[in-house]
């Protein structure tokens, strides 16, 4: 009840959403990418409500969010690198792990005990103002549960996660529709691309230079388990024919027949801001398998075939 809170009343609503974090609540966060199921990331507690919450194992680390690289840099030891990604990106849709600064108020639970910790200024009004008006770091994996479909609207966090929330800040529909890209940014080794995302690799290299991959040693993130972002029907990839009883998601303009296309003009920026509400959308059907158009590996393609292809992987039945 009331927890989708209009336009106007916003400044109250995120007086009411700093308040609750301060007690130890969830809330609602919409960023530019998608909404994070948010809590103070300095207290345990508050912590471990998020890991129940989305069902997620306590080994994945979960991002810190702030308002300021100044305040970043309480969290974490940003190099040269670092900061200059921070000041070409942020506020923005780029997470840097980097190491954890002694400063830093992030609670160890929240880094999942690690020595690295990942950090964002998200690209959105009313994180922002949450963020200054709450002052920590703030702990925010998309509010989905572990394994299913980010959110990107208000009402996806309510019917997936409204239990577990006091409060869901309304920002409407996110801009950009996928997660963080996430560099690491660790001494002595170059930046590497932990997960692609709404920062295209070539913006990101524009910047650093070639970017190494994730590595063995990739955390076992939530988004790097094979199956993840699985929608309830099967999903087939690179389909060029429909086979009966299947609905196509659409990418370009040779998509014919197409039930939704993620971008007729063949735009992967676009595809990415529809990629998961198309998904929902067609999972809300009785269809048993979303069919897939091909996607190019070019700009925010390297994400969205990221997402597709863990949605695709093989799952467990429950
Ligand atoms: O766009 C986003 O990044 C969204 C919005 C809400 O900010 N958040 C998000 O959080 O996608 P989550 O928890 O769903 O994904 C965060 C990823 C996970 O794969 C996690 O393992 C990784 O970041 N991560 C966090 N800290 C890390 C660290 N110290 N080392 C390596 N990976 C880390
Ligand atoms: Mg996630």
């Amino acid at each position: 009840m009331g927890k989708n809170i209009p336009a106007s009343r916003q400044a109250e609503a995120v007086k009411a959403a700093a308040g609750a974090l301060r007690r130890g609540a969830l809330v609602g966060m919409p960023t530019e990418t998608v909404y994070g199921l948010a809590g103070d990331a300095s207290n345990p507690e508050a912590v471990a409500r998020i890991f129940s919450a989305k069902g997620r194992p306590r080994f994945n680390p979960l991002i810190s969010h702030v308002a300021s690289l100044d305040l970043a840099m309480i969290e974490g030891q940003l190099d040269e690198r670092a900061i200059a990604l921070a000041e070409r990106f942020w506020p923005g849709p780029v997470t840097l792990v980097v190491p954890v600064a002694d400063s830093g108020r992030t609670s160890e639970l929240a880094r999942a005990g690690l020595r690295s910790i990942g950090l964002r200024v998200p690209g959105h009004t009313l994180a922002l103002d949450l963020l200054r008006e709450f002052g920590g770091p703030v702990s925010a994996p998309s509010a989905n549960p572990s394994g299913k479909l980010s959110p990107t609207r208000a009402e996806d966090v309510e019917r997936d996660l409204g239990e577990h929330v006091e409060i869901v800040l309304d920002g409407g529909e996110c801009e950009k529709g996928i997660e963080s890209s996430i560099v690491a940014v660790m001494p002595d080794e170059p930046p590497r691309l932990l997960r692609p995302g709404a920062v295209s690799r070539s913006q990101l290299e524009e910047e650093v230079g070639e970017l190494a991959a994730a590595g063995s040693d990739a955390i076992t993130a939530p988004g790097q388990l094979v199956s993840h972002y699985a929608p309830r029907a099967a999903v087939r990839l690179n389909v060029t024919g429909v086979d009966d009883g299947e609905v196509l998601l659409g990418f370009g303009p040779a998509a014919e027949g197409a039930a939704l296309n993620l971008s007729p003009s063949g735009d992967t920026v676009e595809a990415a801001a529809n990629l998961y509400r198309m998904l929902r959308e067609l999972d809300a059907t009785s269809t048993s398998t979303i069919a897939v158009s091909p996607i190019p590996e070019t700009g925010l393609g390297e994400a969205i075939n990221d997402r597709l292809r863990r949605a695709a992987a093989a799952r467990d039945t429950d």
